[in-house]
């Protein structure tokens, strides 16, 4: 036993009970209150959370100090100062300082300005987001592309913009929240699938069809899952949809660009690439951005969204300099230097899974630049998350409701700039604050 953890069983008794209450209780208490005083509900939320600030036990709501490299400082929202080694950035390719992508920011700057102005449907695209939306469509094979202002915008939209509350949705239970709200706000009729189960979706789909010969499905899932990193049958989802009258559509936010043969994803990688309905992805993970889009095969659906999906129509465009960026990053992600890059981060992917695995931490899924390691109950998730931070481990925690209860998660995720030197300490820290948290919360014995 080492000395850190030696002086936390010593002190275990006085530091944490796991009903204490920084430890007790998550978000969705606060989600549904009774009463008349709206203030008042958001007030019990922040009493709560500010209990958890001053017990160090809220890891949300950080400011980055600098560039979100290997490397990182982050402040929290007690104002102390974490310093150490960066798994909490969506920036696989690690392409947020490339000087091509900053010349592009630079040069787009220089000409159009730094506003769109407009939304897509009145005149807020610069000629450059047309370039954009074709190059998108050669990478996917899938030519008819709209942008988004945000990858939620893109989610949301697409889904409330194509279905109406007769139609149906059927929809993997573990999917991201726009595609869920997107969901919520389109119909009633919204059909939860157990996550990745191929089999389920047919014996709803047909279950769908037999009820309603006459109404729309749309089929939603993702082509890599954002807490579990895991991936459905997509060939397989496609086929059902199109045996049914339905459309699938997949969201490869976290796919697209970084991993696949030409940075394809899990479309390239499963040999669905132009062969999916509806894609739909973020440039906020991979393309150093904001940003989001929408593709199909046919112009028609492209143009009915660009009127009908609210976040595009009623919200103003990328800006100029977001949308240089993404193509920039589009072209490197193109190049054998995006390859290189793809080796690299896959590299860090895998040397971070098997060194965690050393250390006896249950890591989920398989190799994507998300890296899910099962830390269990929300408690001890709150305490080994700190003690990470103070280890120098910058990573962030998922808790219930995010994720079922009492599985919560350390949600690390990878970039190419990650040597294998950096994920092995970082595994170490991982598994040395685990432990101490099991001391800490009295979960040890
Ligand atoms: C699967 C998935 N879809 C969509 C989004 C939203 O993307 P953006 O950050 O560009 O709004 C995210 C981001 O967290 C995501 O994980």
């Amino acid at each position: 036993m080492d000395d850190l953890l030696e002086h936390a069983v010593e002190t275990a008794t006085h530091e944490h009970a796991t009903d204490a209450p920084e430890l007790r209780g998550s978000s969705f208490d606060y989600l549904t209150q009774p009463g008349t005083d709206l203030a008042a509900k958001a007030q019990a939320f922040h009493a709560w959370a500010q209990t958890r600030v001053s017990h160090g036990v809220f890891p949300y709501a950080k400011r980055l100090g600098g560039r979100p490299g290997a490397t990182a400082e982050l402040t929290l929202l007690d104002g102390q100062r974490h310093a150490g080694l960066n798994f909490s950035s969506q920036e696989y390719l690690s392409l947020a300082r490339h000087p091509l992508v900053c010349a592009a920011a630079q040069q787009a700057m220089d000409r159009f300005g730094v506003h769109s102005a407009g939304s897509t449907a009145l005149a807020g695209n610069v000629e450059e987001a047309a370039a954009l939306e074709a190059e998108l469509g050669e990478l996917l094979r899938t030519p008819e592309v709209l942008l988004f202002p945000t990858g939620w915008a893109a989610g949301f939209g697409a889904i409330k913009g194509l279905v109406r509350e007769t139609d149906h949705i059927v929809i993997d239970q573990l999917a991201h929240n726009c595609l869920h709200e997107g969901a919520r706000a389109a119909t009633p009729n919204i059909h939860l699938h157990r996550h990745l189960d191929v089999d389920h979706v047919e014996r709803l789909l047909k279950r769908v069809r037999q009820r309603d010969p006459r109404n729309g499905i749309l089929v939603v899932t993702e082509g890599c899952f954002s807490m579990d990193a895991d991936s459905p049958d997509l060939r397989r989802l496609q086929l059902l949809a199109r045996e049914h009258g339905a459309l699938l559509m997949v969201d490869v936010a976290h796919d697209l660009g970084c991993l696949g043969p030409g940075g394809t994803g899990q479309l390239g990688l499963q040999g669905m690439l132009g062969q999916v309905d509806l894609v739909m992805g973020s440039f906020s993970k991979t393309f150093a951005s904001n940003g989001g889009f929408v593709a199909s095969h046919d112009p028609a659906i492209k143009e009915y969204l660009r009127f009908y999906a609210a976040p595009n129509t009623f919200s103003n465009a990328l800006s100029p300099v977001q949308v240089a960026i993404v193509r920039a990053c589009l072209a490197i992600v193109r190049s054998g230097e995006g390859q290189q890059r793809r080796d690299r981060l896959m590299q860090a992917i895998v040397g971070l899974r098997g060194a965690l695995t050393e250390q006896g931490v249950t890591v989920l899924g398989h190799p994507s630049p998300i890296v899910p390691v099962m830390l269990g109950p929300d408690a001890l998730a709150r305490v080994a998350c700190r003690e990470m931070s103070q280890a120098g481990l910058l990573a962030n925690v998922v808790e219930y409701p995010a994720v079922s209860l009492n599985s919560a998660r350390l949600r690390m995720q990878v970039m190419a700039d990650h040597t294998p030197a950096l994920c092995q300490t970082a595994a170490r820290i991982v598994a040395d604050s685990l432990q101490r948290a099991r001391v800490l919360t009295g979960e040890f014995h």
